[in-house]
C-alpha cells in the first residue's frame, strides 16, 4: 500500500536482500552484551528490527517510525518483545534507559546530526552502544538526476515558493571523520566508523530507478500532484537511464557509512 507520507512498503521491499547487507554488517559491529532494552529508530517495515532482536537476544526492542504505511507493515513482526510505535526519530530520547540504539538508513532523513546524536546518546545506559548506518551517495547519478530534474520546469513552479525538497543525503549526511569527532566529543569510550561501498549487481539499469522510487524519490511524491509525480517519474527514468546506460545486469555501487560506538561501563 502506498501512503500519504510517500513510503510504500512493497516498493521498499523489492531490494530487501541488498538493503539487508549493511544491516548485517552493522549488527556485526555490536559487541555481545545483555540487551534489556533497545530501540530501532526509523525501523521501516520491521523485518530487520525482529532480526536484530533475534540475533542479539534483545529482551525488549521498540521500532519507531513516522510512516503509517511502514508501521502497518511492521506490525506483522510484532511479538511481546518486539513492538512498534509512531514517533519522530529526531526528537526521540530517553533518560539513560537503553542498552542499544540502532538506526539503519534513517538518520539521513533528519538534519543536525550533532544535536540528534547528542540526544540519542543521552538515552544510553552506561556501557550502552549505538549503531547507525547512513547512505553517503549524494554524488551518484540517482541523486544528481533527481535534484537536476526537480530544479527544472514544470516541477520547479509546482514546488512553489518553498522550492524543491532538498536531497537529505546531500544536506544532512556528514563525512566519516566528522561522525568520529562527534562520537569522541560525546564521550564514547570506543568507536568504529567506516565508509563501505556495497557492490550491488541489479538485473538491469532500470532496477536502479525502481530502487530509488522506494527511497529518495519519496520526497517528491508528497510535494507534487499525482499526475505531475507520474510525469516526474517518467522524465526521471529517461534521464537516469541516459546517464547510467542501459545494461543487463547493471553494476550499482552504493556508498554507505557505518557508525558504531560504546560508552564506558562507569
Ligand atoms: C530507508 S527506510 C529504512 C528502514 C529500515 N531501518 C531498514 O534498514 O530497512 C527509512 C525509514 O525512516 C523513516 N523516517 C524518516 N524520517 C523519520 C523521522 N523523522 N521520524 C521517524 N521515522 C523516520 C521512514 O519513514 C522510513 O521508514
Amino acid at each position: 500500500m502506498a501512503s500519504m507520507d510517500g513510503w510504500d512498503p512493497e516498493q521498499y521491499r523489492r531490494f530487501a536482500n541488498e538493503r539487508a547487507q549493511p544491516f548485517h554488517d552493522l549488527l556485526a559491529l555490536v559487541e555481545p552484551a545483555k540487551f534489556l532494552r533497545a530501540v530501532d529508530l526509523g525501523c521501516g517495515t520491521g523485518e530487520l528490527t525482529a532480526l536484530a532482536a533475534d540475533r542479539l537476544e534483545i529482551e525488549e526492542i521498540l521500532g519507531i517510525d513516522h510512516s503509517a504505511a511502514m508501521l502497518g507493515a511492521a506490525s506483522l513482526h510484532a511479538t511481546p518483545s518486539v513492538q512498534f510505535s509512531h514517533g519522530d526519530i529526531s526528537a526521540w530520547s530517553s533518560n539513560h534507559e537503553h542498552d542499544l540504539i540502532l538506526a539503519a538508513a534513517s538518520l539521513q532523513w533528519v538534519p543536525d546530526h550533532g544535536e540528534v546524536l547528542r540526544r540519542w546518546t543521552g538515552a544510553l545506559a552506561p556501557g550502552g552502544q549505538i549503531a547507525v548506518q547512513v547512505p553517503a551517495n549524494a554524488d551518484s547519478p540517482t541523486h544528481r538526476v533527481a535534484s537536476r530534474l526537480a530544479a527544472a520546469e514544470p516541477y520547479l513552479s509546482a514546488f512553489g515558493i518553498a522550492g524543491p525538497p532538498v536531497d537529505p543525503v546531500e544536506t544532512n549526511v556528514l563525512r566519516p571523520e566528522q561522525y568520529a569527532q562527534l562520537l569522541y566529543d560525546l564521550g564514547f569510550e570506543r568507536q568504529h566508523v567506516r565508509m563501505t561501498v556495497y557492490p550491488h549487481v541489479l538485473p538491469s539499469s532500470r532496477d536502479a530507478f525502481e530502487w530509488v522510487k522506494g527511497t529518495t524519490l519519496t520526497r517528491f511524491k508528497t510535494r507534487l500532484s499525482e499526475e505531475l509525480f507520474h510525469r516526474f517519474l517518467v522524465d526521471y527514468e529517461h534521464q537516469l537511464l541516459d546517464e547510467l546506460g542501459r545494461h543487463e545486469p547493471h553494476f550499482f555501487p552504493f556508498r554507505r557509512i557505518l557508525i558504531w560506538a560504546r560508552l564506558s561501563q562507569a
